[in-house]
């Protein structure tokens, strides 16, 4: 496994001519933070050697660096997710190769389902801590000398980040809430029992990402910020049919604001 990352990595660095502290996965529909972006290169994951393929709709699946709040950064358009068939070391891959490549920051983002009364759909949530609810571990297995057998996860959401955004959201009066997000393995949204299960257990919004790739995070020694769309509610009130197509239309309308948020940060770290 760690001789493919190295590979992989040796590859990249041959190729890509900046060296970023920041990576930033775009989540399902919020590809057009790259819009931002001077791209200065692309690499389709196709001929990334040993990186996995995206398969969901509205992922191209490529990587991009170049500058966004005149700093570099590299952005994946289209994640790996457990629903698609991949085991949890190739939903992490890249954020191992990451490490490799010297990024120091993740920033994480995701559509998700909203179960805290108070949120709307549109809404941007700032993942202050999760539950991992997926039925795989991606630290499962022989540890990669990254980081220890048995990792802390009692700050996984950087304090100073969220201060940071707290700080740029009220700037450009931007509302922004808080919560903490549920994994679950999908691909079926939740059943209306199943929302109201996660809101008792804890959980502000639930989706199918994420979690891994903060877990490999944490592992490398990085430092993360997630921020979820809301896409859709459920367990509380009128009972709502979800579709992917809203998801992805309330993942759009909600773009601009995110972006701005991620400029931002960069710009400040
Ligand atoms: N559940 C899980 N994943 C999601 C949802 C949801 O309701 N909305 C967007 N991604």
């Amino acid at each position: 496994m760690y001789t493919r990352i190295q590979e992989t990595a040796r590859f990249l660095k041959e190729k890509i001519h900046a060296k970023p502290d920041t990576a930033i996965i775009l989540g399902s529909g919020l590809g057009r933070l790259t819009e931002e972006i001077d791209i200065e290169q692309e690499i389709a994951y196709a001929d990334i050697p040993h990186f996995p393929l995206s398969t969901v709709e509205g992922h191209s699946g490529k990587l991009i660096f170049g500058k966004l709040g005149g700093k570099d950064i590299m952005a994946m358009q289209g994640r790996f997710h457990y629903y698609e068939g991949y085991d949890m070391k190739e939903v992490t891959f890249p954020v191992r190769v990451m490490h490799e490549l010297g990024i120091r920051n993740l920033f994480v983002s995701n559509a998700a389902g909203g179960m805290n009364p108070s949120f709307s759909i549109g809404d941007l949530m700032v993942i202050t801590d999760h539950i991992n609810m997926m039925p795989e571990n991606p630290l499962r297995g022989k540890n990669i000398p990254t980081g220890p057998r048995f990792p802390s996860m009692h700050e996984a959401y950087d304090k100073e980040f969220i201060r940071t955004v707290d700080d740029i959201a009220a700037t450009h009066g931007i509302t922004l809430r808080h919560g903490v997000y549920i994994a679950t393995q999908g691909p079926t949204f939740e059943t209306p029992a199943e929302y109201r299960m996660f809101h008792l257990l804890g959980a502000d919004a639930v989706g199918m990402s994420t979690v891994p790739e903060v877990i490999v995070a944490i592992h490398q020694g990085m430092r993360v910020f997630g921020i979820s769309i809301i896409t859709d509610l459920g367990g509380f009130g009128e009972v709502v049919e979800v579709s992917h197509e809203e998801v992805t239309a309330a993942a759009d309308a909600a773009q601009p604001k995110m972006t701005l948020l991620m400029r931002e940060l960069i710009q400040r770290i």
